[in-house]
Order: C-alpha cells, then structure tokens, then sequence
C-alpha cells in the first residue's frame, strides 16, 4: 500500500483526481508532492485556460507583499492559469471571484468572512491566503495565475504566525484534503464562468468583514499607518476608506481591520 492510501483525507493524486467535479478549470490538473511553488511548477508547462498544479508540500511556498506562506504537509496548495478576456483594469476581478468561491466552499465546513483582499478568517485568524498574478502585454491580460493556499489539517504554526488557524482546529476533526481541493475548484469555476460579476461583487460585500469597519492603512509596508472607516468596495477591487473625512482609495497593501489578527 503506498503511504498516500494508509489516510484518506490526506492529499493524494488519485484521491485529488477522483473527487473533482468542476466544469473547466483543472481540466488538465499536475499532482506533485513537493515543489518550490506551485508557481513555478505551473511555468514549466504551456499555458493553456485551467492549466493546475497541486502540491501537498511546498519548499519556497510565496504570500502576498513578498512574504513567504508556510508550506508544510496538512495544507493544500494550488495554482492554476485562467486565460480571460480582459484588460488591465478588470483583471483584479479575478481576485473576488476566486475570494467569493474559496469563501462558499470554507463556509461549508466553518463560519468564515473574507477580509480585504482575499484572505478568508474564522475567529479572527487566517484559513486561507490567495495571490494572483498578472500577466499583461501592453495593457492586455495575457494570463492570469492563482495561487492558493489552504490550511487544512496543520495544527501547528509555530509562535511567527499567531494569526494563523486551520479547518482542523476549527471543526475539531480531520478535514478530507481531496474532498476540499475537489469543493473549492468547483466553486471558483462556478463563480468565474456562471456567476455574474454584480453577483459576485455582493457576494463579496455581504462576506467581506472589512466593509464598514474601522480599518487601519499601512502607507509602504509600515507597521503603522492612517486609521478610518471603510465606506465601499468597488467593481475593481479596490477599497474606499473614509479617513479625517477624506475618501482615499486603496488597491493594494496591508490594510488591518479593528478585531482581526489581533489589531484592537
Ligand atoms: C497570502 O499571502 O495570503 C497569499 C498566499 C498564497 C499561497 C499560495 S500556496 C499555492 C501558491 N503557491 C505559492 O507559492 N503561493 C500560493
């Protein structure tokens, strides 16, 4: 018996491979245990729309803002390649839609929000952290990648990431990885080929716990920043932020919200 078998809910390729059940995206799926990233593998093939590679470990795993995402065995981590009609300025929409798709599949095992841009919370820690990157030609999307990073099973984080917590520790039981993998494809394919974007966008708002909450901007990667109130999120993703009665809008960085990862 390979060491995969002897657990079922541990990520596996047949286990991956016999539970999917999406329309397009992962129509040609790469399994690998251990890669650097996700990232890197899924360059090495040719790029075509729903290109994706699992892995159940990652050695150089990459977060948001140049950061590095914890990788161990108890995770699952994905990226794969969407290929969309869209210029510049509408690609950041593929952020919400992946954020709204993670979020209906989590929410089916715990209560989860999503806070700004796409990391997906429960009880104020992070389940789940996505990236995507843009590829553009002039001002032509030419591809995009996802990147996605779930903790499943890990349960522990050590003490550098106090903010992070895991389906398992949530729900108190192991979590089947295929079965996760398999439910969270499934809902971003939904949402990206059969959701309308106004759908989408509400969907987000109504998940989203950074919306109408006190928020803090981080200006350039700065521990502190500029407090106020976040009045809006819009179509392109970005966010609205009422501060000293001014209305500045934030499309990228760090952005606390009052509550969550222990800002108070
Ligand atoms: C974040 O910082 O919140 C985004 C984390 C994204 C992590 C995922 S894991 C799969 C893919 N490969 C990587 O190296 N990073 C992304």
């Amino acid at each position: 018996m390979k060491k995969a078998d002897k657990n079922p809910c541990k990520l596996s390729e047949s286990g991956a491979r016999a539970a999917l059940q999406s329309y397009n995206i992962e129509k040609r799926m790469v399994y690998c245990d251990t890669v650097t990233s996700t990232f890197d593998k899924l360059k090495e093939f040719e790029p075509c729309e729903g290109l994706t590679v699992l892995a159940a470990h990652q050695t150089a795993g990459v977060g948001r803002l140049g950061r590095s995402w914890k990788s161990t065995e108890g995770g699952i981590y994905f990226s794969f390649l969407l290929l969309p009609p869209l210029n510049a300025d509408t690609a950041p929409f593929i952020t919400l839609i992946c954020a709204v798709g993670v979020y209906r599949a989590l929410s089916r095992y715990t209560e989860c929000k999503i806070k700004w841009p796409n990391d997906i919370v429960s009880g104020g820690r992070k389940l789940c952290g996505i990236l995507s990157k843009t590829n553009l030609c002039e001002n032509e999307v030419k591809s995009v990648s996802v990147g996605i990073g779930v903790n499943a099973n890990i349960t522990d984080f050590g003490d550098d990431l106090p903010n992070a917590s895991s389906l398992k520790l949530m729900c108190g039981k192991d979590i089947d990885e295929n079965r996760l993998f398999a439910e969270i494809m499934h809902e971003i394919d939904k949402a990206y080929y059969l959701t309308e974007q106004s759908t989408i966008l509400n969907e987000y708002k109504k998940a989203c716990v950074t919306l109408n909450r006190e928020v803090m901007v981080h200006f350039n990667g700065k521990d502190t920043g500029e407090r106020g109130l976040c009045t809006d999120i819009l179509a392109d993703g970005s966010l609205n932020v009422l501060i000293d009665g001014k209305t500045i809008n934030v499309n990228y960085g760090e952005v606390s919200v009052r509550g969550i990862y222990g800002y108070i």
